[in-house]
């Protein structure tokens, strides 16, 4: 198999044969390539924008060509010899429409059913890769906003790591701080023998536990002197109450497990608990160095432009969150050593990011903004779940949705749509196989819904549109790739024997050139979802892809047709990368429903 992550996309391709005409009409520009997708497909494939900039940035000098046109066909008299480009045109003022060869995406789509669709990954420049996701809190609910960071997460470090990254998948869970106080303080009372005879059964219900505690806290002026006194104890290794905090973080930990295996996403949990030893120096560090000064009490960092600083200590000495994270950046780059660190949460904290990434320049663990240099740090927020009236996501009791229940309900739905259309159809489902189609799709549909949006717009969540059978959804993504998988099974033929037999491809009809182009055009849409860490680029990728299959499908007849061998080869190299398509985005493919 081809290594991941070092074919250059058709895009990129093209983007290098223009480079070359470029430096050789003209030497002294020093001019990148433009190169984006043509508006009208009737002109061609892709197109070169360069000449309109081009004359207006070499106008006045001595031999100037006359207009942008001129320029043009400067440019396309030096292209290199190729078998990429079939033909270009000139359109407008002096866009240079380029036609791909056949040859080209026959050859890019024999590589893909030969050496896997591995071998289109698009090149990554980053080896190593922190993706800080999901992240919810211990002892408090798991909401929708940690389900978004969730999906949105696990799919971006599935596609770096298609593209060849060694990414580091980091729960950064809330498991330190001093809401342990009054859980352990409250815990103790449960039991006429204190902390000593704590049980299992006294976390079962961490949420009732928490509101009590923290009601408890809000009330009682001396409850809350004790808590107070209990995280002292705990934060100095007090035995008694590491063993409370153990098992209260081991009752959430539980609780996370059931939602990730549900949705089949691996983390490597690494709380805030893991960076604790390593505050005081940090903080003394950002001091010695003139980043963090006492203002009012408090070690403060003042970032340009920000109207509050981040507060690395508090008056009472207490770190809180931002501390945290100043030591996390450090150990990140530093120890992990990546050359990008990602943090996948709510928008509301993106000033948080701003301020913790410009401290952690000031402080020379990174590179000045704007630099080109790693490590790269992102922040990748995302907008709120909203219920279907528009308002906050709640139950109809108005209480705060359980994820499990969300994702059951997802996933009962299914079990009954499916059973009910197999029913009707007069072939009735088996147990195993329903409960396969069930899962991958209520869950696969929770997926899409989510990723399919621009993440930083709202979105609501509606069971009713998730499951349509039609449009942009997971459930009509997997029919159609059950309905392929079920041509190829139909044609009872082996496609990789027919290619290793050299069948070559015919694309001759506009519908067959369009699914070509289609298949070859994946390796751009991770290269873009992955510039802009926007997985809803992927997901209408994917769409497009399956939009184009139909028409192709409608237009050209595949089995018993003339052109069946080349067109069944087409079909399953589709196939194919819809389910790494569906890989990325945490989905499990169905070959028949
Ligand atoms: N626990 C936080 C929350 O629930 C998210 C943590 C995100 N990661 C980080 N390094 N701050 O909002």
């Amino acid at each position: 198999m081809a290594e991941a992550g070092k074919a250059v996309t058709l895009r990129g391709e093209l983007s290098g044969l223009f480079k070359s005409a470029l430096s050789t009409a003209f030497p002294a520009a020093e001019e990148a390539p433009i190169i984006a997708s043509c508006n009208n497909p009737q002109f061609g494939d892709y197109q070169c924008n360069n000449a309109m900039g081009l004359f207006g940035k070499l106008k006045g000098k001595e031999g100037a060509p006359k207009n942008p046109r001129e320029v043009a066909t400067a440019i396309v008299s030096s292209l290199p010899d190729n078998s990429t480009i079939d033909n270009t045109s000139l359109a407008g003022p002096g866009f240079i429409n380029c036609k791909v060869s056949s040859a080209y995406l026959a050859g890019r789509i024999n590589a893909l059913m030969t050496q896997g669709v591995a071998s289109l990954a698009p090149p990554l420049r980053y080896k190593r890769v922190v993706v800080d996701f999901s992240s919810p809190n211990v002892a408090k609910e798991m909401h929708v906003g940690h389900l978004r960071s969730t999906i949105i997460g696990d799919t971006i470090a599935n596609t770096l790591e298609f593209c060849g990254a060694d990414v580091v998948r980091l729960n950064h869970i809330g498991d330190w701080g001093t809401q342990f106080g009054m859980l352990i303080e409250h815990m103790a009372e449960l039991r006429p023998g204190g902390l000593a005879e704590s049980r299992d059964e006294d976390v079962a219900d961490l949420q009732t536990l928490y509101r009590a505690a923290k009601k408890r806290f809000d009330e009682e002026e001396e409850f809350k002197v004790r808590a107070r006194e209990a995280v002292t104890r705990l934060q100095s290794g007090d035995e008694e109450c590491i063993a409370a905090w153990q098992r209260i973080c081991d009752a959430s930990r539980r609780e996370f497990q059931a939602i990730y295996s549900r949705l089949g996403v691996t983390l490597q949990e690494r709380g805030e608990s893991f960076y604790n030893p390593m505050l005081k120096d940090v903080v003394e560090e950002l001091c010695e160095k003139g980043v963090a000064e006492v203002s009012e009490g408090a070690t403060c960092v003042f970032v340009e432009g920000c109207d509050v600083p981040l507060i690395v200590q508090k008056s009472d000495g207490g770190y809180g969150y931002a501390s945290t994270d100043m030591a996390a950046i450090k150990q990140r780059v530093q120890q992990e050593k990546a050359d990008w660190v990602i943090y996948v949460t709510d928008i509301g904290q993106a000033p948080h990011f701003d301020m913790v990434f410009a401290a952690a320049r000031k402080a020379g663990w990174l590179p000045e903004k704007g630099s080109a240099q790693p490590p790269r740090v992102s922040h990748v927020g995302f907008g709120l779940v909203l219920g279907e009236d528009g308002k906050k996501f709640k139950t109809r009791s108005g209480d705060v949705v359980r994820l499990v229940e969300l994702l059951d309900e997802a996933k009962q739905r299914c079990r009954d749509s499916v059973a009910a259309r197999r029913e009707e159809s007069g072939d009735p489902i088996d147990e195993a196989e329903l409960e396969a189609a069930a899962c991958a799709m209520g869950y696969g549909a929770v997926k899409y819904a989510d990723l399919k949006n621009s993440r930083l717009t709202n979105y609501k969540f509606s069971f009713d549109a998730m499951l349509e059978l039609k449009g942009n959804t997971a459930v009509y993504l997997l029919y159609a790739h059950a309905r392929i998988a079920g041509i190829v099974r139909k044609a009872g033929k082996d496609v990789d024997a027919l290619v290793a037999g050299g069948e070559a491809f015919k694309l001759e009809h506009p519908r067959e050139r369009e699914l070509a182009m289609a298949i070859v055009q994946f390796p751009e849409a991770l290269e873009d979802m992955l510039e802009e860490l926007t997985p809803n680029r992927l997901t209408d990728y994917l769409y497009t892809l399956s939009e184009t299959f139909s028409n192709f499908y409608t237009e050209c007849k595949v089995l018993g047709g003339e052109a069946e061998d080349s067109r069944l080869i087409l079909v399953e190299a589709t196939a194919r990368v819809m389910r790494q398509c569906f890989k990325l985005l945490g989905i499990t493919p169905l070959y028949r429903i």
